[in-house]
């Protein structure tokens, strides 16, 4: 969809051009073409435009007047006064995404503000926030809405006289943004229409179009091998579970970077069941699994060289049919602990702790991620904004919290002394699945850390930032496709 243009805005006469100012002490903000100038200047002076972060003005150009471009409409978007960042490239990139949707606008082309050789990690960020701004999900909707935005953007393209490294960092900033959209797709999806079996077909296409090897394990093999954590969830569902397996490998000697995502389609609690009032968002429980998918979709279509990669998503239903668990049942994870479940809603860390082990186990990985919507503590701790991090490992936290920040997407460190384990004691097993209420998310984070043993691990708790994310431009109401630009920018930026 995005494009280096290396057409002007003086040649351009299409659909809207768009041309980035930074406010200025004083007087008016520019843009460098003297005629939108005045008009900028005229803007200004009646106090309607000062160049602040979010500010913007569309106007139609009087074709008549000397020196102006000839584009159809031509928008002046505010990047503010501070240091720019890609964070306030990316919210533009999102303004404008929404306005050109909103005039129906099909190509636009803007123009980039000083010298990009500089400021190649801002061009991603514009491209990240238009396709990410563009984003929406019409798949269900039979009647068209005349007020509705008008179609995604079919051609946009950012100019600038010096072109050194545009080109790809618009592709990257496009292929991080895109594989988020494609995480927001699934999670859309209602739980009827996205199975266990949707992760392991997508699983596999993502393996056929990039030369991964995917494999999964179905419930013949789960049982074979012995994962009683996933297999104890999906009693109570008439799907079967799947455990979908994706290998990246780039070179032998590369250090190997596991990735498990909670794969839940739909989580009811189970016999202990949730409230009806929300239930419905319980379709987003495969946040997790989508963002780990997504983010090796990335991986591999942008071929990233340093790491070699393992993605697991464990995926089933949490439902109460007549054969489902029950509080008080005793299971068998993966390697031989033993769990008593004392509620059933505390699923997701039961078939985690299997992933975990098993990948463990299995791939010998140099370290872990799992992305997983665990806990309703999470929101209550830290609201929509910040997703949840807690690890075994200070080094591994530093790269991801850096990872986060540069993505918009932060992260914060919760504790896990062990203090916390406490709560975790059972009369009759290993451990109980859950704790008293108090400190829930790190509750859930210590029990997938028996599971861990020593490899550096990071746990990622995205109950409160899945969905309803912080409101910006280039989020959408809905699911937001979180961590799938993290977990891509921590493998671009992996240094051993
Ligand atoms: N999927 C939920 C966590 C969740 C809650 C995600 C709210 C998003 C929004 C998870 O499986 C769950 O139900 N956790 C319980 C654990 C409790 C029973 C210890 C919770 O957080 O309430
Ligand atoms: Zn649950
Ligand atoms: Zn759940």
């Amino acid at each position: 969809m995005l494009q280096f243009s290396k057409v002007g805005p003086n040649t351009y006469a299409g659909d809207l051009l768009v041309y980035l100012v930074r406010q200025s002490g004083k007087g008016s903000p520019r843009c460098g073409d003297g005629a939108v100038d005045e008009v900028v200047r005229g803007v200004h002076a009646l106090g309607d435009f000062s160049g602040k972060e979010g500010e913007h003005f569309l106007f139609y150009p009087d074709k008549g007047r000397k020196g102006m471009p000839s584009a159809k409409r031509i928008l002046i978007a505010g990047l503010g006064k501070d240091e720019l960042s890609q964070e306030v490239f990316r919210k533009a990139g999102g303004t404008i995404a929404s306005l050109a949707m909103k005039s129906k606008v099909k190509d636009l082309l803007i123009v980039l503000p000083g010298k990009v050789s500089e400021m190649v990690d801002m061009v991603e960020g514009l491209s990240e926030g238009l396709v990410l701004g563009a984003y929406r999900f019409k798949k269900y909707k039979t009647k068209k809405d005349p007020d509705a935005p008008g179609e995604m953007l079919t051609r946009a393209a950012l100019y600038t006289p010096d072109s050194k490294g545009v080109a790809k960092a618009i592709a990257m900033g496009e292929i991080g943004a895109q594989a988020a959209c494609r995480a927001r797709d699934m999670a859309n999806e209602p739980a009827s229409h996205w199975t266990p079996a949707h992760f392991s077909e997508y699983g596999r296409n993502l393996a056929v179009a990039h030369g991964m090897a995917c494999t999964v394990l179905d419930q013949a093999k789960l049982k074979k091998l012995g994962l009683g954590g996933i297999l104890a969830v999906n009693q109570g569902s008439a799907r079967p579970p799947e455990m979908v397996i994706l290998e990246y490998t780039v070179k032998p000697n590369a250090p190997t970077l596991l990735l498990v995502g909670k794969g839940l389609t739909f989580d009811s609690g189970g016999i202990s069941l949730k409230p009806s009032a929300g239930m419905e968002e319980m379709k987003y429980d495969m946040c997790g699994g989508a963002a780990v998918l997504c983010a090796m979709q990335a991986i591999a279509q942008a071929k990233l060289k340093g790491l070699n990669l393992v993605a697991i998503v464990p995926a089933t239903e949490n439902l109460p049919g007549p054969a489902a668990l029950k509080p008080g049942d005793v299971i068998t994870q993966y390697g031989g602990k033993t769990v008593e479940v004392v509620n059933t809603d505390a699923e997701g860390r039961l078939l985690l702790a299997d992933a975990l082990a098993y990948g463990i186990k299995k791939y010998k990985p140099d370290m872990v991620i799992d992305v997983a919507t665990l806990t309703g503590a999470v929101v209550i701790g830290l609201g929509h904004h910040r997703t949840g991090l807690l690890s075994n490992n200070d080094a591994l936290c530093d790269k991801l919290l850096a990872a986060g920040t540069r993505c918009g997407e932060p992260l914060w460190r919760l504790p896990l002394d062990p203090e916390y384990a406490k709560q975790l004691k059972s009369e009759i097993a290993d451990f109980k699945n859950v704790g008293k209420k108090d400190g829930g998310t790190i509750t859930a984070a210590t029990f997938l850390k028996e599971f861990v043993g020593d490899t550096p691990w990071a746990h990622l708790d995205i109950a409160g930032t899945a969905w309803d994310f912080t409101e910006k431009s280039y989020i959408p109401k809905g699911p937001s496709g979180i961590a799938v630009r993290t977990l891509f920018d921590f493998v671009r930026n992996w240094k051993g």
